[in-house]
């Protein structure tokens, strides 16, 4: 066995690393970013900040902050050939098995990008990925509604382009309305990072073998889609339009979720680290009801979500296991209100969490972490003697 005597299944209470990335309290409901509060970032910096802050660790004053964006676009012309791979994906292909590919198929157009060990080299896979990214998440939406794709505007802001590749029609002012900026920037700030939650677990011990930088991206978009993870985000909606459909009936999906023969979970509640509530869920709460507001959708979702918070908030199962809305609860009903197709919304996720996948991937690989190789408890079968075909 290794000298190993106990195993922690989930690594519920394993620590994998040091990091100064990001700050969790879950008792508290505390996150912070380079220690700044999450409450202050979402309210005052913009989503390409929070991401030099959460790379290099601090905010970029403005030539910084204009040279990254820069470099960014310079980075973010994708290989026409990933067209050919675009257009092998039927039509029913899920979005995050389709980004997960494309990610991957990065590595064979920028081979460049593969043994990275100076911060130069490191620089450059980050700035190509946080250019093509975005073009790669905008094109596997359009693809399957057989719009065309493009790369948006040049001269629009990171969050402002992203809206522009999404949504070219039908109307312009659509895209350029700084609700909807405001909104995706806030929901990209509030996912970007989150220690090591299971996506970044994943992206940390796929780099630790030295895979390149979006080899690991790819395998985190991967472990994201569960739908115990950022899967849910998508779930939580399909969880409510049931519960429309059926009348609004919450009651009965609040006794499914503590019926222990019954596979079905609250999706949207509960967390491994937040014990008392979500930070982030109380802010996109808020802005549910603001960008909602602002762009005249009446989504009776809304009511239906917030009467299920209410019930389960009130409801001995829930809160004797410190069940609350998690950052997935509320998160979809501000994408459907501006138009993202439901199988989008966990890559939009994904969006939000890149720069924070990749400023753990990059710490680990600074900090020459070794490749992450775990041991275990061997409980299988003793020494035993091999039996030919014929005697068995
Ligand atoms: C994210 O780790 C991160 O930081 C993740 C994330 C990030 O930013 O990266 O925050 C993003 O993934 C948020 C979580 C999204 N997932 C969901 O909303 C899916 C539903 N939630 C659960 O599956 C669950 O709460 C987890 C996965 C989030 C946490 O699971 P744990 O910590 O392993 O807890 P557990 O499964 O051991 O549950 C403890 C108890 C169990 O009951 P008992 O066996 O003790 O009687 O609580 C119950 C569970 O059955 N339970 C739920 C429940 N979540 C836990 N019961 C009903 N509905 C739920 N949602």
């Amino acid at each position: 066995t290794g000298g190993v005597t106990t195993i922690d299944p989930g690594y519920k209470n394993t620590g994998s690393c040091e990091s100064a990335i990001t700050f969790l309290d879950g008792e508290k409901g505390i996150l912070r970013y380079r220690g700044y509060s999450i409450e202050e970032l979402a309210e005052k910096a913009d989503f390409l900040e929070v991401a030099f802050l959460l790379i290099f660790g601090e905010l970029p004053n403005k030539a910084q902050l204009d040279k990254f964006h820069d470099d960014i676009k310079k980075n973010s012309i994708v290989d026409e050939d990933v067209h050919k791979i675009l257009d092998a994906f039927p039509k029913s292909a899920h979005p995050m098995g389709v980004l997960s590919s494309l990610t991957s198929a990065l590595t064979a157009f920028n081979p460049s990008c593969v043994n990275v060990d100076s911060e130069e080299d490191m620089y450059q896979s980050v700035v190509r990925l946080l250019g093509k990214f975005p073009v790669l998440v905008a094109w596997t939406m359009r693809k399957k509604s057989g719009l065309p794709l493009d790369y948006g505007d040049k001269n629009l802001g990171y969050v402002e382009n992203i809206l522009k590749m999404m949504f070219k029609e039908p109307n312009e002012e659509y895209t350029q309305s700084k609700i909807l900026v405001n909104a995706l920037d806030k929901l990209l700030i509030l996912h970007a990072d989150h220690e090591q939650n299971c996506s970044t677990s994943t992206v940390r011990i796929v780099g630790s073998s030295h895979a390149g930088l979006f080899a690991s991206i790819s395998a985190g978009i991967s472990a994201l889609w569960g739908p115990l993870h950022g899967g849910a985000n998508q779930a939580v909606l399909e969880m409510l339009e049931g519960i429309k459909a059926d009348g609004g009936d919450t009651k009965k999906y609040m006794a499914k979720a503590k019926d222990k023969e019954d596979p079905f979970r609250l999706m949207g509640f509960g967390h491994r680290v937040y014990k008392n509530f979500d930070p982030r869920a109380k802010i996109i709460k808020v802005a549910a009801d603001e960008v909602l507001g602002d762009l005249g959708v009446e989504d009776p979702i809304l009511d239906i979500a917030k009467g299920l918070e209410k019930e389960a908030l009130e409801d001995p199962y829930f809160v004797d296991r410190k069940l609350y809305p998690n950052v997935d609860f509320y998160s979809g009903i501000i994408y459907r209100g501006m138009g993202i197709p439901t199988d989008m919304f966990t890559v939009m996720f994904a969006l939000g969490r890149l720069p924070g996948w990749i400023a753990q991937w990059r710490e680990m690989r600074l900090k020459k972490e070794p490749i992450g190789r775990p041991r275990q408890l061997y409980v299988g079968e003793t020494l035993r003697g091999f039996k030919p075909l014929e005697e068995r």
